[in-house]
Parts: structure tokens; C-alpha cells; sequence
């Protein structure tokens, strides 16, 4: 007989494969199963259930995930594949554009607050929604049964144009209001940093979405924002029913798919218990699992083990005494809000609205909704080459990481660390005097939703006569995979006056000599980060000298405010020729904010259906000789490879009166990434040729 009581997991004798009890009681609780694996026949006892199927609810409705799904399926996938919510659009499919954003309710198990949050459904494994209850774009409104007033305020500002990132602008917002009745327009304007439009330009969306924050328009209470859905049908309606919305609490669970198995412990001890049984496995600890939107081996595919850790209630804990702790569950967002609401003494944390204005400039609302400090700091243990800003962050303050709960490692050790097998379970924020100084800055391609080309944290303790009193700490990100700590300049600068320029001029020198940028193709110059790297202290020079300068340098040491964007439209018109020139709202308008317009890739394929992509070419200035494209064709579906000789009349993409380009390379290659070649598959071998 096998049961393994503390994690209600069963574990064959032979294999020693985790089980969900499957089989009814035969008696007295004891039950009989064969492993799934070794066809072992075992007897057991269950002494807490735990469930073997994920319920999720889209809009109100109950749908059960069928577990021959691939691990790695998306929220967004589920959606679409099953034909949930064409609404819910995907583009990059890692985060990047946000226009497969939906609202996520679920209940945090260490407060049993229902959380809602607008996440990036390409980003959330379907796996992962036990319990959740999801919002798309059809739960809010449609064109029968009336648009919702954020539908309707977009629509009416005339915020969609193609309309394929409208859904998701609408859900942002809904998720927005849910937690905020009345956001003011920055609080809103910061909202949308990870959503793109690439027709619209944006105002008219912000002016849509900017205008709830009017008291005059906005929805007088959260009740017009509720989504009113009808359990049975799923479909919107208005009043009659009770909230169907409502997510259930964290629950264990055991799933054994075709290639890997998915856990969700509920308690620490389940877990460690997980970690100790699946340590020689390849296991993934599973959280915001945003990381595979920047590096694809992290990807939940790629795992035997799945350990998801929503359910770990020890893991949300925040704490502002003794000391402030952050679990490793909480996301970026709620860290944010943790530390800009917690009331302890500005003497003694004279950092934090420092940190909240750091977090702000990682990655963008959505993934920051849905990703944790331990998952980013995880990332970098992985890819040391990774520019993560939460590593800067705590690796300046000095933070204590807490592996398993007990040992404490800084950013920085963490890295050395073996972390097979292990888990952080949370952080310990440090005081410090109050003249303490603590700055962050990062450069990157752009202000929001951008990697940076260098960051860079500096904690120091001056005096009132600016003499550096113990070693500073001043860390770095994007220059190597190894440099973290400039350390010659902490060094030197120990007891240094700060207001002696010879002593700022050396400090450049020694800086310009001791950072050595990697070569990355990806990143900027080597010339040009070790030039940022070195501005960038300077920058914190001058912040300290403060009005020790003249008024002209002083501004160098603050970062540029962006003001709240604003903008108008006008057109003009003859009131006298109306209706021929009369402003009107457009026709798809009410179509395209409802996620009721019909794009070419919500069409369901049809039988026999094709695809082409471009073969590119990877040289640069370079002459074609020939193309032998019979390997292609021998790939299961291949039905025809089309060269430039295929292409009938004359082989240019490009009207008049533009310079003629190919459309498919004939000799000349002119760049690398040039299409050389297009082939044209279908999904079944048995398609016939062309
Ligand atoms: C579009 C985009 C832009 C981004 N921009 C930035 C940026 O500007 N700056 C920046 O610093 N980062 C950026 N990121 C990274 C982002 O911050 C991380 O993806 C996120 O914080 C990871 O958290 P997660 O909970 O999603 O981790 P997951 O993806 O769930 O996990 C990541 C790794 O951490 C491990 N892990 C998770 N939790 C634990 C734990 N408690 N103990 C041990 N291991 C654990 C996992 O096993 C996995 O290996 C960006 C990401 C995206 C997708
Ligand atoms: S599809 Fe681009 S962020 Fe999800
Ligand atoms: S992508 Fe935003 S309206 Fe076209």
C-alpha cells in the first residue's frame, strides 16, 4: 500500500511517478490503481482530495481543460482554438504588442482577495487558470444585447481603426476601472504602455479611455462595469443574473498529461516535497511564466515537471515588520503598490518611491500584472547575459533572498547558487540612515516596454560635507554576463569628498577603464555603453553636488518628466453641404470594439487549406547560383517551392514610381533576410501536388 499523506500526491512503488488517485474507494478509503507509467498495480489510501482536471470559467461559463493538451498551451490558444473568444487577438505571441489581453480574476490565497488583472493570455499556460475566471471582450458587450460603456466611449471617440487591438485596449481598461473606479488621466495614460496600435496613433485611444477619469462621464458605480453573463449560455445579461464571475480559491492539483506533469502545491510543504522527489527531473517552477516571452528555453514545453506556484498561500506574504518582506509570489504590480502605500518610516527606507519608479520602466503593465521579483531574478540565474533591472534593484539595496525559507543570499551570491531543486520564498527590503541615497537609471531603445542598454543602481552615505562614509554599492546590468559591481569605483570613492572635482574626475577615469561592455549584436556599441555606463554615474554626481553647481549643470541630475500626453483633431466641414461632409461614426466601429469583426486569421481554416512562408536569404551582397529546393520538397506537406522563375510578368513588388525591388530574388541578393524563395505547405501529407 502507497499513499504519500503530506502531499496527497501518490507515488508508485516501482517508478516512484507521482499519481492523482483516480479509482473510487473500494473500502474504507483504500483504493487500487495501476501506474500510468510502469503498469505497476498498487493499493492506496487517500487522505485529502486532490483534483485532477483544470475548471476555468471564460465570461461566466464553465469549461474543463481537456488534458491532452499540450503543457504549453495558452489561455490564448484555448480561447481560439476552441472558438471561446475570437475577440481575444494574438500577434508575437511573447508579450511584446499586447493585443491578446483579457482580465484574470483569481483569489490570493494569503489575503482571499479576488485579484482581476489585465494579463497577456499568449503568455498564460492554459494549465495554469484552475479556478480563474477570465473576461474577454464578448463577456463585456456585443452589437445585440448593447455595447459596454467602455465599448461604447471607444467607439464613440473613434478609437478603432483596423480595430484589431481594440479588444484588448477595452479589456486593459475594464481591468483598470475594476480596481479603480476613478483613475486620474496619468494613472490611466501609465495604464498603456503595453498594448500597441500601429494605425490609430493613440490619441484617440487615450482620449477614449483618459475620458472615465472626468467625474462627469465616468460609470456612476463598479456595478455598470460588472459583466452581467448568463451561467447557462455564457452570454452577456444585463441584470438578471448574480455575479457568475466569481473565482474559486487556490485548490491542489495533479495533472498527468502526454508529456509532462503539472502540480500545483497549496503549502510549502508540498512543495519542498515536490522539489526533493523531482530534483534530478527537468522541473519548472511555474509563476507569472512571462520569462518565455524573452527567452523561449524557459517555455513550459520544455519540461518533464511543472510546478505551478499560485497555490502556495506562504508565498504571497508581505510583512512591514520587523523588517519589510516580499514573498516570491508577489508580481511586480503588487510590489509597486506595496511600496508606495506601506507607511514606514522615510528615515529609515528613504529608497522606495525610488524603486517604484524603477519597477515602473520594467518591461509594461500586463506582464508586470502577471510576473514576480523571483521570477526575473531566476531569469538572470539562467542567463546571466539578461539585462534584468530587478537584480539592479536589489543587488544596490542590499537585499537578503531567502532560498527554501531559511538561507540568505544576496542578488549577486544568488547567482553562484545551485538553485536545483530549491525555491526563493521571499526578500527582506533593508533600512538604512536617512541620508542614505539610493538611484536608479536605465537607458533603453524607449522610455516604456523596452530592455535597457544599461541600467544601473547607486546606493551611497554621505555626509552633510558629501564625504562618502562606507562603501557604496554601484551595480550595473548590459555590460557582461559577469560584471555586476563596479567595484574599482566603490573602492576608491570610500571617504572621497564628492565636491572635490579631482575626485569626480578620477572616479570617471577609473570607471571608463573598469567597464568593459560584451560584445552583443542586439545591444548597443561597446563605445556606446561604456560611454552610458560612465554618463550615467556622472549623472549621479551631479544629483549629489546638487546647488553645490551652477544653475546650468544642475538639471543633469534629474531624469526628464514626460508630461501627460495630450492632442486635438480638427477637420473642416460645411454645415451647409451636411450630410456630404458631416462628421459621421464609422460603420466597423461598433463591430471592431465588440470583437465581433471577423480578421483573416479568425476564419477557420478550410479543408486542403495552404501555407507560404519566405526561405531568406542569410548572406548579404551576395550573387544566387542556383537554388536546389528538393530537400524542401521531401518535408512532410511540402506541395510546391516557388522561385523567381515562377512568378509570371515582371518579378517587382514595388508601384511606380519607386525604384523596382524583387519580390523573389532571380541573382543580385541585396541585403540579408532577402526572400529568396516561398514555400507552400498544408498541414496533411496527403494533399496532392500542385
Ligand atoms: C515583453 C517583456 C518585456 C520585459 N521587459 C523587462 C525589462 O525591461 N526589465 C527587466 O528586468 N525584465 C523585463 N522582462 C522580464 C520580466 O520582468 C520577467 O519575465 C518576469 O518578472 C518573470 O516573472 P514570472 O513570474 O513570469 O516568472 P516565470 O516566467 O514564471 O519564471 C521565470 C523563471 O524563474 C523561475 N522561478 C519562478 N519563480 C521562482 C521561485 N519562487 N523560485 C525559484 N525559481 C522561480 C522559473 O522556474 C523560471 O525558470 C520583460 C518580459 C517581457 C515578456
Ligand atoms: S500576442 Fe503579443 S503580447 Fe500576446
Ligand atoms: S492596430 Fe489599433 S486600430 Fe489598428
Amino acid at each position: 500500500m502507497m499513499s504519500n499523506a503530506k502531499t496527497s500526491l501518490l507515488e508508485c512503488p516501482v517508478c516512484k511517478t507521482s499519481h492523482v488517485p483516480i479509482k473510487s474507494p473500494i473500502e474504507n478509503g483504500v483504493c487500487a490503481s495501476t501506474c500510468l507509467y510502469c503498469g505497476h498495480f498498487f493499493k492506496f489510501k487517500v487522505t485529502t482530495p486532490v483534483r485532477s482536471e483544470v475548471i476555468l470559467k471564460v465570461n461566466g461559463k464553465e469549461y474543463t481543460v481537456d488534458k491532452s493538451l499540450d503543457p504549453a498551451t495558452s489561455l490564448n490558444e484555448f480561447l481560439r482554438d476552441k472558438r471561446i473568444s475570437m475577440g481575444t487577438k494574438y500577434m508575437c505571441k511573447e508579450g511584446g504588442c499586447g493585443v491578446c489581453v483579457v482580465m484574470a480574476a483569481s483569489v490570493n490565497p494569503s489575503t482571499n482577495d479576488i485579484e482581476r488583472k489585465a494579463i497577456n493570455s499568449c503568455m498564460c499556460p492554459v494549465f495554469m487558470c484552475d479556478g480563474w475566471s477570465i473576461t474577454t471582450v464578448e463577456g463585456l458587450g456585443s452589437q445585440r444585447d448593447g455595447l459596454h460603456p467602455i465599448q461604447d466611449r471607444l467607439d464613440k471617440y473613434n478609437g478603432s481603426q483596423c480595430g484589431f487591438c481594440s479588444p484588448a485596449q477595452i479589456m486593459n481598461m475594464y481591468a483598470l476601472l475594476l480596481n479603480d473606479t476613478k483613475p486620474s488621466k496619468q494613472e490611466i495614460e501609465d495604464a498603456y504602455d503595453g498594448i500597441l496600435c500601429r494605425c490609430t496613433g493613440y490619441r484617440s485611444i487615450l482620449d477614449a479611455m483618459k475620458s472615465f477619469a472626468d467625474s462627469k462621464c465616468s460609470p456612476t458605480d463598479i456595478e455598470d462595469l460588472e459583466t452581467k453573463t448568463c451561467r447557462k449560455t455564457g452570454k452577456p445579461c444585463p441584470g438578471k443574473c448574480s455575479n457568475p464571475a466569481t473565482p474559486k480559491p487556490e485548490r491542489p492539483l495533479h495533472l498527468v498529461l502526454d508529456s509532462a506533469q503539472w502540480f500545483k502545491p497549496t503549502t510549502l510543504t508540498q512543495l519542498y516535497d515536490l522539489l526533493n522527489q523531482y530534483k534530478e527531473k527537468d522541473m519548472r517552477l511555474v509563476l507569472g511564466c512571462t520569462g518565455f516571452g524573452v527567452y523561449k528555453d524557459i517555455g513550459p514545453w520544455n519540461y518533464d515537471i511543472l510546478i505551478d506556484l499560485h497555490g502556495v498561500k506562504d508565498l504571497y506574504q508581505i510583512a512591514t515588520s520587523p523588517q519589510l518582506q516580499i514573498g516570491a509570489n508577489v508580481t511586480l504590480t503588487s510590489m509597486m503598490v506595496t511600496l508606495s502605500s506601506c507607511d514606514l518610516p522615510k528615515d529609515k527606507y528613504p529608497y522606495l518611491a525610488e524603486c517604484v519608479n524603477y519597477i515602473q520602466r520594467i518591461a509594461h503593465t500586463n506582464v508586470r500584472n502577471a510576473g514576480s521579483w523571483a521570477g526575473n531574478l531566476m531569469m538572470k540565474h539562467k542567463h546571466p547575459e539578461f539585462v534584468s533591472d530587478m537584480f539592479v534593484m536589489l543587488e544596490t539595496v542590499r537585499a537578503q533572498i531567502f532560498i527554501n525559507g531559511s538561507t540568505s543570499v544576496t542578488a549577486n551570491q544568488l547567482l553562484a547558487t545551485d538553485m536545483t531543486g530549491k525555491v526563493l520564498t521571499h526578500v527582506i527590503l533593508p533600512s538604512f540612515s536617512a541620508n542614505t541615497v539610493v538611484k536608479f537609471y536605465k537607458v533603453a531603445k524607449r522610455s516604456q516596454n523596452a530592455h535597457a542598454y544599461v541600467s544601473v543602481g547607486i546606493l551611497m552615505t554621505c555626509d552633510a560635507n558629501l564625504v562618502v562614509q562606507e562603501k557604496p554599492a554601484i551595480v550595473y546590468a548590459g555590460i557582461s554576463k559577469t560584471f555586476t559591481h563596479a567595484t574599482d569605483l566603490e573602492t576608491f570613492l570610500q571617504e572621497k569628498q564628492l565636491s572635490d572635482p579631482s575626485v569626480i574626475a578620477k572616479a570617471i577615469q577609473i570607471l571608463s577603464k573598469e567597464i568593459v561592455p560584451e560584445a552583443d549584436l542586439l545591444a548597443g556599441s561597446i563605445q556606446f555603453r561604456n560611454s552610458l555606463a560612465v554618463n550615467l554615474f556622472y549623472r549621479f554626481a551631479i544629483f549629489m553636488l546638487g546647488d553645490k553647481l551652477d544653475l546650468r549643470c544642475r538639471s543633469g541630475g534629474f531624469p526628464l518628466e514626460r508630461p501627460l500626453s495630450s492632442g486635438t483633431q480638427t477637420y473642416s466641414t460645411k454645415t451647409e453641404e451636411w450630410p456630404l461632409t458631416e462628421p459621421l461614426l464609422k460603420v466597423e466601429g461598433k463591430s471592431q470594439v465588440t470583437g465581433e469583426a471577423v480578421y483573416i486569421n479568425d476564419i477557420a481554416p478550410a479543408p486542403g487549406e495552404l501555407y507560404a512562408a519566405f526561405a531568406l536569404s542569410h548572406m548579404g551582397s551576395a550573387q544566387l547560383d542556383s537554388i536546389d529546393s528538393s530537400k524542401a520538397m521531401e518535408m512532410q506537406g511540402v506541395v510546391k517551392v516557388l522561385l523567381a522563375q515562377d512568378i509570371p510578368g515582371v518579378n517587382n513588388a514595388m508601384p511606380s514610381p519607386y525604384l523596382p525591388e524583387e519580390v523573389l530574388c532571380s541573382r543580385r541578393v541585396m541585403y540579408a533576410g532577402q526572400a529568396i524563395a516561398l514555400v507552400i505547405a498544408g498541414v496533411s501529407c496527403m494533399q496532392d501536388r500542385l
